[in-house]
């Protein structure tokens, strides 16, 4: 079959794009490091309260409007149980779970995590607005899976 000039132009000019995202993509994943992480951090879940920073769950301020929340999770519970932090801000949550997988969901956010045994969740969120947000557990651990919530507080 002999293909047309105008076919044979469209079908190199294909080719060549497909090549040049591969590369465009191959190019940020390994030399820009923009790859989906691929290597979490983990943690012994039985030495939890032995192993910074969750020896010291709170709010903690590390810069000019920039805070960081060291929180566990366990059953049926967070903690810490009261959190404020100012709006605006840049809230950086560390969190893990003490026993089995719960949920990290903040009403009103696009917050929605897992957060399981033996792994290290980390989330960078900043709230506009301030008030009071649910923080609901939305995997089903147990018994009192219904009762797991808390709030947090965002302050003017
Ligand atoms: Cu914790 Cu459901």
């Amino acid at each position: 079959m002999k293909l047309s000039r105008g076919e044979e132009v469209w079908l190199i000019a294909s080719f060549g794009m497909i090549l040049i995202f591969m590369f465009i993509t191959g190019y940020q994943t390994f030399a820009l490091g923009m790859g989906p992480p691929s290597h979490q951090e983990t943690i012994d879940p039985q030495q939890v309260d032995e192993t910074a920073p969750f020896d010291n769950p709170g709010v903690k301020k590390i810069a000019d409007n920039e805070y960081e929340v060291v929180m566990t999770l366990q059953l049926f519970n967070f903690t810490p149980s009261e959190i404020e932090v100012p709006a605006g801000a840049t809230v950086h949550f560390i969190l893990t779970s003490k026993d089995v997988t719960h949920g990290f969901q903040v009403a009103d956010t696009n917050i929605n995590a897992m957060v399981m045994p033996g792994y290290i969740q980390k989330i960078t969120q900043t709230f506009d607005e301030s008030g009071s947000y649910l923080v609901l557990c939305n995997e089903y651990c147990g018994a009192g899976h219904q009762a797991m919530s808390t709030t947090i507080k965002v302050t003017e």
